[in-house]
Protein backbone atom coordinates (compact mmCIF):
# COMPACT_ATOMS: atom_id res chain seq x y z
CA UNK A 1 0.00 0.00 0.00
CA UNK A 2 1.06 3.74 -1.14
CA UNK A 3 1.06 5.43 1.83
CA UNK A 4 0.25 9.40 1.23
CA UNK A 5 1.03 12.65 3.39
CA UNK A 6 -1.81 14.34 4.56
CA UNK A 7 -2.46 17.72 2.45
CA UNK A 8 0.55 20.07 3.72
CA UNK A 9 -1.95 22.80 4.64
CA UNK A 10 -4.63 20.90 6.68
CA UNK A 11 -0.95 19.47 8.54
CA UNK A 12 0.20 22.16 9.22
CA UNK A 13 -3.06 23.79 10.42
CA UNK A 14 -2.97 20.92 13.01
CA UNK A 15 0.36 20.84 13.99
CA UNK A 16 -0.20 24.94 15.09
CA UNK A 17 -3.37 23.89 16.84
CA UNK A 18 -1.56 21.32 18.44
CA UNK A 19 1.40 23.35 19.47
CA UNK A 20 -1.47 26.40 20.97
CA UNK A 21 -2.87 23.91 23.10
CA UNK A 22 0.85 23.62 24.82
CA UNK A 23 0.89 27.14 24.99
CA UNK A 24 2.91 28.31 22.24
CA UNK A 25 2.17 31.84 21.14
CA UNK A 26 2.45 31.03 17.23
CA UNK A 27 1.29 33.82 14.26
CA UNK A 28 -1.03 31.51 11.99
CA UNK A 29 -0.32 32.57 8.33
CA UNK A 30 -0.03 28.76 7.19
CA UNK A 31 -4.17 27.79 6.51
CA UNK A 32 -6.19 28.74 3.76
CA UNK A 33 -9.12 29.71 5.98
CA UNK A 34 -11.68 32.86 6.18
CA UNK A 35 -11.73 32.89 9.77
CA UNK A 36 -14.77 34.88 10.03
CA UNK A 37 -18.13 34.84 11.68
CA UNK A 38 -20.82 32.87 10.32
CA UNK A 39 -23.73 34.93 8.84
CA UNK A 40 -26.89 35.12 10.88
CA UNK A 41 -28.99 34.27 8.20
CA UNK A 42 -26.93 30.97 6.73
CA UNK A 43 -27.08 29.66 10.53
CA UNK A 44 -30.75 29.95 10.21
CA UNK A 45 -30.72 28.09 6.93
CA UNK A 46 -28.72 25.32 8.19
CA UNK A 47 -31.52 25.24 10.80
CA UNK A 48 -34.48 25.17 8.94
CA UNK A 49 -32.77 22.21 6.84
CA UNK A 50 -32.33 20.08 9.54
CA UNK A 51 -35.24 18.03 8.83
CA UNK A 52 -33.89 17.44 5.44
CA UNK A 53 -32.89 13.86 5.97
CA UNK A 54 -33.13 11.99 2.34
CA UNK A 55 -30.60 11.55 0.12
CA UNK A 56 -32.05 13.07 -2.27
CA UNK A 57 -30.74 13.59 -6.08
CA UNK A 58 -26.74 12.65 -6.63
CA UNK A 59 -26.35 16.14 -8.97
CA UNK A 60 -28.57 18.23 -5.82
CA UNK A 61 -32.63 19.55 -5.33
CA UNK A 62 -33.76 21.26 -8.62
CA UNK A 63 -34.21 24.17 -7.09
CA UNK A 64 -30.86 24.42 -5.60
CA UNK A 65 -29.35 23.37 -8.96
CA UNK A 66 -31.59 26.44 -10.43
CA UNK A 67 -30.33 28.94 -7.46
CA UNK A 68 -26.70 27.96 -8.81
CA UNK A 69 -27.48 27.93 -12.57
CA UNK A 70 -28.67 31.93 -11.96
CA UNK A 71 -25.68 32.69 -9.61
CA UNK A 72 -23.93 31.91 -12.61
CA UNK A 73 -26.26 33.57 -15.05
CA UNK A 74 -25.76 36.78 -13.08
CA UNK A 75 -21.99 36.11 -14.12
CA UNK A 76 -22.24 36.49 -17.85
CA UNK A 77 -22.42 32.84 -17.93
CA UNK A 78 -26.27 31.61 -18.82
CA UNK A 79 -26.85 28.42 -17.35
CA UNK A 80 -29.57 25.68 -17.03
CA UNK A 81 -29.98 23.82 -13.96
CA UNK A 82 -29.32 20.66 -15.48
CA UNK A 83 -25.74 21.63 -15.99
CA UNK A 84 -24.91 21.77 -12.72
CA UNK A 85 -23.77 19.57 -9.98
CA UNK A 86 -23.60 19.69 -6.03
CA UNK A 87 -21.39 18.14 -3.82
CA UNK A 88 -19.55 18.16 -0.44
CA UNK A 89 -16.64 20.86 -1.25
CA UNK A 90 -15.22 21.37 -4.79
CA UNK A 91 -12.18 19.46 -3.77
CA UNK A 92 -14.54 15.74 -4.44
CA UNK A 93 -16.05 17.58 -7.88
CA UNK A 94 -11.94 18.44 -8.89
CA UNK A 95 -10.80 14.96 -8.21
CA UNK A 96 -14.28 13.09 -9.85
CA UNK A 97 -12.73 15.28 -12.91
CA UNK A 98 -9.22 14.40 -12.51
CA UNK A 99 -10.82 10.72 -12.44
CA UNK A 100 -12.89 10.70 -15.19
CA UNK A 101 -11.09 12.77 -18.00
CA UNK A 102 -8.70 10.65 -20.04
CA UNK A 103 -5.03 12.04 -20.35
CA UNK A 104 -2.30 14.64 -18.75
CA UNK A 105 -3.48 17.13 -16.37
CA UNK A 106 -1.84 20.80 -17.00
CA UNK A 107 -1.12 22.76 -13.99
CA UNK A 108 0.27 26.31 -13.52
CA UNK A 109 3.74 26.29 -10.96
CA UNK A 110 2.80 26.86 -8.04
CA UNK A 111 -0.38 26.22 -7.90
CA UNK A 112 -2.73 24.72 -5.07
CA UNK A 113 -1.45 22.00 -2.86
CA UNK A 114 -4.40 19.47 -3.81
CA UNK A 115 -4.44 19.80 -7.48
CA UNK A 116 -0.62 17.59 -8.05
CA UNK A 117 -1.85 14.65 -5.33
CA UNK A 118 -5.00 14.49 -6.42
CA UNK A 119 -3.76 13.79 -10.73
CA UNK A 120 -1.85 11.43 -8.67
CA UNK A 121 -4.55 9.47 -7.35
CA UNK A 122 -6.68 9.59 -10.61
CA UNK A 123 -3.28 8.35 -12.13
CA UNK A 124 -3.19 11.04 -14.64
CA UNK A 125 1.01 12.35 -15.59
CA UNK A 126 0.94 15.44 -14.75
CA UNK A 127 2.77 18.63 -16.65
CA UNK A 128 3.69 21.49 -14.72
CA UNK A 129 4.38 24.76 -16.22
CA UNK A 130 5.56 27.98 -14.97
CA UNK A 131 3.39 31.00 -14.38
CA UNK A 132 4.01 34.58 -15.73
CA UNK A 133 5.74 37.23 -13.55
CA UNK A 134 3.08 39.38 -12.45
CA UNK A 135 0.13 36.89 -12.62
CA UNK A 136 -0.27 33.36 -11.01
CA UNK A 137 -3.16 30.79 -11.19
CA UNK A 138 -2.59 30.42 -15.45
CA UNK A 139 0.37 29.19 -16.99
CA UNK A 140 2.79 31.64 -19.28
CA UNK A 141 0.86 31.19 -22.61
CA UNK A 142 4.35 30.86 -24.38
CA UNK A 143 5.56 27.89 -21.52
CA UNK A 144 2.31 26.39 -22.05
CA UNK A 145 2.18 26.31 -25.98
CA UNK A 146 6.26 24.73 -25.17
CA UNK A 147 5.17 22.22 -23.05
CA UNK A 148 2.06 21.04 -24.42
CA UNK A 149 3.80 20.85 -28.33
CA UNK A 150 4.41 16.89 -28.45
CA UNK A 151 1.82 16.29 -26.37
CA UNK A 152 -0.81 14.30 -27.29
CA UNK A 153 -4.39 13.20 -26.92
CA UNK A 154 -6.65 14.73 -24.33
CA UNK A 155 -6.25 16.12 -21.01
CA UNK A 156 -7.14 18.64 -18.82
CA UNK A 157 -5.82 22.34 -17.67
CA UNK A 158 -6.84 23.68 -13.89
CA UNK A 159 -6.68 27.20 -14.19
CA UNK A 160 -7.73 29.23 -10.83
CA UNK A 161 -8.75 32.94 -11.12
CA UNK A 162 -8.39 34.75 -8.87
CA UNK A 163 -5.66 32.36 -7.67
CA UNK A 164 -4.07 30.38 -4.77
CA UNK A 165 -1.46 30.60 -3.72
CA UNK A 166 -0.14 33.95 -5.56
CA UNK A 167 -3.28 36.25 -4.85
CA UNK A 168 -3.59 37.35 -8.09
CA UNK A 169 -5.96 37.47 -10.89
CA UNK A 170 -5.19 36.50 -14.61
CA UNK A 171 -5.75 39.25 -16.90
CA UNK A 172 -8.74 38.78 -19.47
CA UNK A 173 -6.00 38.65 -22.33
CA UNK A 174 -4.54 36.33 -20.52
CA UNK A 175 -7.24 34.09 -20.04
CA UNK A 176 -8.00 34.50 -24.01
CA UNK A 177 -4.60 33.19 -24.56
CA UNK A 178 -4.70 30.21 -22.61
CA UNK A 179 -8.34 29.21 -23.45
CA UNK A 180 -7.00 29.75 -27.53
CA UNK A 181 -4.32 27.19 -26.47
CA UNK A 182 -7.00 24.97 -24.98
CA UNK A 183 -8.46 25.03 -27.76
CA UNK A 184 -5.77 24.12 -30.56
CA UNK A 185 -4.55 21.31 -27.99
CA UNK A 186 -7.54 20.11 -27.04
CA UNK A 187 -7.61 20.73 -23.34
CA UNK A 188 -11.13 20.52 -21.08
CA UNK A 189 -10.41 23.58 -19.31
CA UNK A 190 -11.03 23.57 -15.66
CA UNK A 191 -11.42 26.63 -13.96
CA UNK A 192 -11.26 26.87 -10.85
CA UNK A 193 -13.62 30.41 -9.53
CA UNK A 194 -14.02 29.52 -5.94
CA UNK A 195 -12.24 32.98 -5.13
CA UNK A 196 -13.77 34.78 -7.49
CA UNK A 197 -16.35 37.27 -5.20
CA UNK A 198 -13.31 37.96 -3.06
CA UNK A 199 -11.90 40.15 -5.73
CA UNK A 200 -10.32 43.43 -3.72
CA UNK A 201 -12.20 45.99 -6.03
CA UNK A 202 -15.39 45.62 -7.89
CA UNK A 203 -12.65 47.15 -10.83
CA UNK A 204 -10.26 44.08 -10.77
CA UNK A 205 -10.95 42.34 -14.11
CA UNK A 206 -12.58 38.94 -14.11
CA UNK A 207 -13.10 36.84 -17.32
CA UNK A 208 -14.29 33.17 -16.66
CA UNK A 209 -12.91 30.61 -19.71
CA UNK A 210 -16.44 29.58 -19.77
CA UNK A 211 -17.42 32.60 -21.43
CA UNK A 212 -14.61 32.54 -24.29
CA UNK A 213 -14.66 28.00 -24.60
CA UNK A 214 -17.97 27.43 -23.05
CA UNK A 215 -17.92 24.07 -24.20
CA UNK A 216 -14.77 22.98 -23.49
CA UNK A 217 -14.38 24.44 -19.57
CA UNK A 218 -16.28 23.17 -16.26
CA UNK A 219 -16.28 26.19 -13.45
CA UNK A 220 -15.55 24.63 -9.87
CA UNK A 221 -17.20 26.92 -7.10
CA UNK A 222 -18.24 26.84 -3.55
CA UNK A 223 -19.59 28.73 0.01
CA UNK A 224 -15.69 27.48 1.68
CA UNK A 225 -14.20 30.87 1.03
CA UNK A 226 -16.38 33.90 0.16
CA UNK A 227 -19.08 33.15 2.83
CA UNK A 228 -16.13 31.79 5.27
CA UNK A 229 -17.84 28.39 5.57
CA UNK A 230 -15.35 25.66 4.67
CA UNK A 231 -16.36 23.18 7.12
CA UNK A 232 -19.91 23.21 6.18
CA UNK A 233 -18.09 21.48 2.62
CA UNK A 234 -20.25 23.01 -0.17
CA UNK A 235 -18.96 23.26 -3.63
CA UNK A 236 -20.62 23.50 -6.96
CA UNK A 237 -19.32 22.87 -10.60
CA UNK A 238 -21.10 24.40 -14.54
CA UNK A 239 -20.28 21.89 -17.01
CA UNK A 240 -20.58 22.67 -20.65
CA UNK A 241 -24.28 22.28 -22.19
CA UNK A 242 -23.14 21.00 -25.64
CA UNK A 243 -20.43 19.94 -27.46
CA UNK A 244 -18.21 16.96 -27.04
CA UNK A 245 -17.87 17.07 -23.68
CA UNK A 246 -21.88 17.29 -22.97
CA UNK A 247 -21.58 13.61 -21.30
CA UNK A 248 -18.76 14.63 -18.77
CA UNK A 249 -21.23 15.64 -16.48
CA UNK A 250 -22.99 12.27 -16.15
CA UNK A 251 -19.49 10.80 -15.70
CA UNK A 252 -18.86 12.70 -12.75
CA UNK A 253 -22.56 11.74 -11.06
CA UNK A 254 -21.54 8.68 -11.60
CA UNK A 255 -18.57 8.97 -8.84
CA UNK A 256 -20.61 11.05 -7.31
CA UNK A 257 -23.23 8.26 -6.75
CA UNK A 258 -20.37 5.85 -5.52
CA UNK A 259 -18.39 8.62 -3.51
CA UNK A 260 -20.96 11.04 -1.38
CA UNK A 261 -24.55 10.05 -3.29
CA UNK A 262 -25.48 13.61 -2.79
CA UNK A 263 -24.49 17.24 -0.62
CA UNK A 264 -25.95 16.57 2.67
CA UNK A 265 -29.77 18.32 2.93
CA UNK A 266 -29.24 20.46 5.57
CA UNK A 267 -26.60 22.02 3.26
CA UNK A 268 -28.63 22.28 0.39
CA UNK A 269 -30.94 24.50 2.19
CA UNK A 270 -27.39 26.62 2.68
CA UNK A 271 -26.96 26.68 -0.46
CA UNK A 272 -30.25 27.52 -2.23
CA UNK A 273 -30.09 30.83 0.00
CA UNK A 274 -26.55 31.29 -0.56
CA UNK A 275 -26.21 30.92 -4.35
CA UNK A 276 -29.54 32.60 -4.95
CA UNK A 277 -27.64 35.94 -3.40
CA UNK A 278 -30.01 37.90 -1.05
CA UNK A 279 -28.90 41.74 -0.68
CA UNK A 280 -28.01 41.06 3.01
CA UNK A 281 -25.70 38.37 2.18
CA UNK A 282 -24.09 40.29 -0.94
CA UNK A 283 -23.59 43.06 1.65
CA UNK A 284 -21.61 40.65 4.36
CA UNK A 285 -19.37 39.54 1.23
CA UNK A 286 -18.10 42.98 -0.13
CA UNK A 287 -17.09 43.41 3.31
CA UNK A 288 -15.16 40.49 3.76
CA UNK A 289 -13.59 41.11 0.58
CA UNK A 290 -12.75 44.56 1.83
CA UNK A 291 -11.28 43.14 4.89
CA UNK A 292 -9.31 40.91 3.00
CA UNK A 293 -8.38 43.06 1.04
CA UNK A 294 -7.07 45.31 3.43
CA UNK A 295 -4.72 42.78 5.41
CA UNK A 296 -3.51 41.65 2.30
CA UNK A 297 -2.17 44.57 1.18
CA UNK A 298 -0.80 45.48 4.26
CA UNK A 299 0.91 42.34 4.33
CA UNK A 300 1.80 42.77 0.73
CA UNK A 301 3.71 46.44 2.03
CA UNK A 302 5.03 44.82 4.92
CA UNK A 303 7.27 42.37 2.45
CA UNK A 304 7.78 44.29 0.17
CA UNK A 305 9.78 46.08 3.29
CA UNK A 306 11.45 43.08 4.29
CA UNK A 307 12.97 42.87 0.39
CA UNK A 308 10.46 40.23 -0.86
CA UNK A 309 9.84 40.25 -4.37
CA UNK A 310 5.53 40.10 -4.25
CA UNK A 311 2.98 40.80 -6.89
CA UNK A 312 0.32 42.94 -5.50
CA UNK A 313 -2.37 41.00 -4.18
CA UNK A 314 -5.65 41.56 -6.07
CA UNK A 315 -8.30 38.75 -4.94
CA UNK A 316 -8.42 36.29 -2.19
CA UNK A 317 -6.26 36.22 1.15
CA UNK A 318 -2.94 35.06 -0.16
CA UNK A 319 0.74 36.96 -0.78
CA UNK A 320 3.41 34.49 -2.27
CA UNK A 321 6.79 36.56 -1.53
CA UNK A 322 10.36 35.25 -3.25
CA UNK A 323 13.17 36.06 -0.74
CA UNK A 324 15.87 35.27 -3.14
CA UNK A 325 17.25 38.63 -2.07
CA UNK A 326 17.96 37.31 1.13
CA UNK A 327 19.77 34.41 -0.22
CA UNK A 328 23.53 35.17 1.00
CA UNK A 329 22.09 36.16 4.90
CA UNK A 330 19.67 33.11 5.31
CA UNK A 331 22.33 30.85 4.00
CA UNK A 332 24.31 32.35 7.53
CA UNK A 333 21.45 31.00 9.14
CA UNK A 334 21.61 27.66 7.31
CA UNK A 335 18.06 28.35 5.32
CA UNK A 336 19.02 27.02 1.50
CA UNK A 337 15.66 25.93 0.47
CA UNK A 338 11.40 26.87 1.05
CA UNK A 339 11.22 23.95 3.47
CA UNK A 340 14.32 25.40 5.54
CA UNK A 341 12.80 28.64 5.72
CA UNK A 342 8.81 27.19 6.57
CA UNK A 343 10.99 25.68 9.43
CA UNK A 344 12.63 28.23 10.50
CA UNK A 345 10.20 30.77 10.92
CA UNK A 346 8.17 28.39 12.82
CA UNK A 347 10.25 26.55 15.04
CA UNK A 348 12.52 30.03 15.47
CA UNK A 349 10.19 32.76 15.30
CA UNK A 350 6.77 31.16 16.20
CA UNK A 351 5.50 32.18 12.47
CA UNK A 352 3.59 29.54 10.55
CA UNK A 353 4.01 30.27 6.77
CA UNK A 354 3.46 26.78 4.16
CA UNK A 355 7.04 26.83 1.87
CA UNK A 356 6.55 27.40 -2.35
CA UNK A 357 7.23 23.67 -2.72
CA UNK A 358 4.00 22.41 -1.32
CA UNK A 359 2.86 24.04 -4.40
CA UNK A 360 5.00 22.29 -6.88
CA UNK A 361 7.45 25.36 -6.86
CA UNK A 362 11.14 24.90 -7.52
CA UNK A 363 12.11 23.95 -3.70
CA UNK A 364 15.05 25.41 -4.19
CA UNK A 365 13.43 29.00 -4.38
CA UNK A 366 13.05 30.69 -1.04
CA UNK A 367 9.04 31.47 -1.28
CA UNK A 368 6.12 30.70 0.87
CA UNK A 369 2.36 31.30 0.73
CA UNK A 370 1.63 33.88 3.50
CA UNK A 371 -2.43 33.15 4.21
CA UNK A 372 -3.54 36.65 5.61
CA UNK A 373 -7.28 35.60 6.79
CA UNK A 374 -5.86 33.70 9.79
CA UNK A 375 -5.28 37.00 12.13
CA UNK A 376 -8.66 38.30 12.07
CA UNK A 377 -8.97 36.77 15.72
CA UNK A 378 -9.47 33.71 18.07
CA UNK A 379 -13.28 35.01 19.36
CA UNK A 380 -16.04 35.96 17.12
CA UNK A 381 -16.30 39.53 18.81
CA UNK A 382 -12.17 40.18 17.57
CA UNK A 383 -13.40 39.03 13.94
CA UNK A 384 -16.35 40.91 14.15
CA UNK A 385 -13.93 43.82 14.88
CA UNK A 386 -11.70 43.09 11.90
CA UNK A 387 -14.78 43.17 9.64
CA UNK A 388 -16.28 46.84 11.02
CA UNK A 389 -12.90 48.28 10.96
CA UNK A 390 -11.78 50.64 8.72
CA UNK A 391 -8.30 50.23 9.35
CA UNK A 392 -8.45 46.51 10.36
CA UNK A 393 -4.23 46.12 9.93
CA UNK A 394 -4.23 48.45 12.78
CA UNK A 395 -6.49 46.84 15.60
CA UNK A 396 -3.96 45.46 18.60
CA UNK A 397 -4.82 41.93 18.07
CA UNK A 398 -3.87 41.95 14.01
CA UNK A 399 -1.00 44.16 14.60
CA UNK A 400 0.54 42.01 16.79
CA UNK A 401 1.00 39.12 14.36
CA UNK A 402 1.72 41.49 11.59
CA UNK A 403 4.78 42.58 13.97
CA UNK A 404 5.24 39.08 14.57
CA UNK A 405 5.96 38.43 10.93
CA UNK A 406 8.07 41.50 10.16
CA UNK A 407 10.39 41.07 13.17
CA UNK A 408 10.69 37.30 12.01
CA UNK A 409 11.76 38.33 8.31
CA UNK A 410 14.18 41.11 9.62
CA UNK A 411 15.94 38.47 11.78
CA UNK A 412 16.44 36.65 8.26
CA UNK A 413 18.63 39.77 7.29
CA UNK A 414 19.52 41.21 10.12
CA UNK A 415 22.68 38.53 11.40
CA UNK A 416 24.14 39.08 7.59
CA UNK A 417 27.42 41.15 7.16
CA UNK A 418 28.48 41.61 3.88
CA UNK A 419 32.09 39.90 3.69
C1 LIG B 1 -7.93 27.14 -5.17
C2 LIG B 1 -8.80 26.39 -4.23
N1 LIG B 1 -9.76 25.59 -4.71
C3 LIG B 1 -10.56 24.89 -3.88
C4 LIG B 1 -10.40 24.96 -2.51
C5 LIG B 1 -11.22 24.11 -1.56
O1 LIG B 1 -12.49 24.18 -1.82
P1 LIG B 1 -13.63 23.36 -1.06
O2 LIG B 1 -13.61 23.76 0.35
O3 LIG B 1 -14.83 23.81 -1.85
O4 LIG B 1 -13.36 21.89 -1.25
C6 LIG B 1 -9.42 25.77 -1.97
C7 LIG B 1 -9.20 25.83 -0.50
O5 LIG B 1 -8.15 26.08 -0.01
C8 LIG B 1 -8.61 26.51 -2.85
O6 LIG B 1 -7.66 27.33 -2.38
Amino acid sequence: MTTRPVSPNLALDEVVAQRRARGETIAHFGFGESRLPVFPQLALRLAAGVHRSAYGPVAGDPTVRAAVAGYFGRRRVPTEPDQVVLAPGSKALLLALQIVVPGHVVLPRPSWVTYAPQARLARKPVHVVPIATDHGGVPDPALLRRAVAGAQGQGLIVLTIPDNPTGTTASPELVRRICAIAEEKDLLIVSDEIYRDLRHHPDVPFLSPAEVAPERTVVLTGLSKSMALGGWRIGAARFPAAGRWRSLRDAVLSIASEMWSALAGPMQEVAEYAFSEPPELRTRVAEDARLHAAVASAVHRLLIEAGATNSRPTGGFYCYPDFESLRAPMADLGIRNSAQLQQHLLEEHGVAVLSGHHFGDDSQALRFRVATSMVYGDSEEEQMQALQSRDPAGLPHIRRQLDTLAAALANLSGRWRRP
